[in-house]
């Protein structure tokens, strides 16, 4: 016992438990997620790094599933359990609904401390808070209204990037014609519901899109309006190849990049496969906003759980503070295909659809038309997110005319609602 406490003492003076400690000191994070793609893993790689760097550890628990829903549902039974992760890749009304029940713990000192309220967008810091203080810290800006394209199989049919619906079909009908599948597309659910709102946003405009999907205005949701949308969205079913069904969205983009595809149309986290995978934006692939006018925001944030372990707490702080420091939101969304969700980090470094992104965001929040995605649980609650997304993929996948899409659509929102 002596002798221990002597090698104690000794050990101490001797600087040999420093480095430990000062890993102690940044604390432990267990971090739950669905970034598993190329891009994806590249930019919480990211994450993971700078929070070593700063004398964390960070335990990995990453749940492969685009669009989230299988990590959503390990998250509910961690919960559940009475065993939360620390933290959490989560975002919209979902902060709000886990916050409303208790779950998540306050950052405030952090976001005081370090002037969140001046960094980020009034949107967002919105979404950030419950009752008034931050549980959450944004890492990005993905905007959702993209269509990406190979340009060399643009050229085969001596076809440009379309700018309106009507000339996007002409070149898909072109494609078809060569051989050549003219939209690469996974059929899951959340991938249905994503073309689904790009073309309400698209052939509606934003104040229909907001009266429809945020609003959830049943004159808008059984209007003519949406009949043509799922026209539309008839229309896009069929220039997929036969192999769509349960495809992952990274596999969609792959098709893509070697050339099997004309287009996608998916949020910017496709760019960031785009980049891991070496390609060159204007030259490998092109990128454009989808027809229409607007955007379509989608944000993801790390929320804090509720934990009672001191280590974990304080991880959460250090966490939250580096989430928001200017150094890591440029490299986290170099790799992620987004931009910085702090409007003050320059975009020297970002590519021309990342500067892109920004002015139309500007441009966007100045004409009241930057609109929280729905398939991207920014805008209506998850409940009401499952109704969409089941008529929406019941259409994609049987004969369903246009009009009883827009009829069931209209009874089943107003039922989840009740
Ligand atoms: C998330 C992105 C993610 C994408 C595909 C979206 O809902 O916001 O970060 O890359 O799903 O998994």
């Amino acid at each position: 016992m002596r002798s221990e406490r002597w090698f104690m003492a000794a050990a101490c003076a001797a600087g040999l438990f420093l480095s430990s400690q000062a890993v102690q000191a940044q604390g432990e994070v267990e971090v739950l997620h669905w970034w598993t793609s190329g891009g994806e893993a590249a930019a919480v790689g990211e994450l993971k790094q700078s929070y070593e760097a700063e004398g964390g550890t960070w335990i990995d628990s990453p749940i492969a599933g685009g669009g989230g829903d299988a990590a959503m549902t390990a998250l509910r039974a961690r919960v559940v359990s009475g065993n939360p992760p620390a933290a959490v890749q989560l975002k919209g009304p979902g902060i709000q609904e886990w916050a409303d029940q208790g779950a998540l713990a306050s950052v405030e000192d952090v976001a005081g401390e370090n002037s969140w309220d001046e960094h980020l967008p009034e949107v967002l810091a919105g979404i950030m808070k419950f009752e008034g203080e931050y549980v959450a810290a944004p890492v990005n800006i993905h905007r959702v209204d993209w269509l990406w394209a190979n340009p060399e199989v643009l050229a085969r049919v001596d076809a440009e990037m379309p700018t309106t619906w009507e000339e996007f079909n002409a070149v898909a009908d072109k494609l078809q014609a060569e051989g050549i599948t003219p939209l690469a597309h996974g059929g899951q659910p959340w991938q249905d519901a994503t073309l689904f709102e790009v073309l309400v946003l698209g052939i509606g405009g934003p104040d229909f899109y907001r009266s429809a999907l945020v609003d959830l205005n049943e004159e808008a949701l059984e209007s003519q309006t949406m009949v043509d949308v799922f026209d539309q969205l008839r229309k896009l079913r069929g220039y997929v190849d036969p192999n769509f069904s349960g495809r992952d969205w990274n596999l969609a983009t792959a098709m893509v990049m070697n050339g099997e595809a004309g287009f996608q149309i998916m949020g910017d986290w496709a760019k960031g496969e785009f980049l891991a995978a070496g390609k060159v934006p204007g030259k490998d692939f092109l990128c454009a906003a989808a027809p229409g006018n607007g955007f379509l925001l989608n944000s993801d944030s790390i929320a804090f759980f509720n934990v009672r372990d001191g280590d974990q707490q304080e991880g959460q702080k250090v966490l939250a503070s580096l989430i928001m420091s200017p150094d890591f939101q440029e490299s986290f969304n170099l790799a992620k295909g987004s931009i910085p969700a702090r409007t003050d980090v320059a975009l020297d470094a970002f590519d021309e659809c990342a500067q892109r992104s920004r002015a139309d965001l500007e441009a966007a929040i100045e004409a009241d038309a930057l609109l929280p995605s729905m398939a991207h649980e920014m805008a209506v609650p998850r409940t009401v997110r499952g109704e969409f997304m089941d008529v929406v993929t019941n259409f994609f996948n049987s004969d369903m005319s246009s009009q009883d899409a827009v009829e069931t659509l209209s009874s089943a929102i107003e039922r989840a609602q009740l």
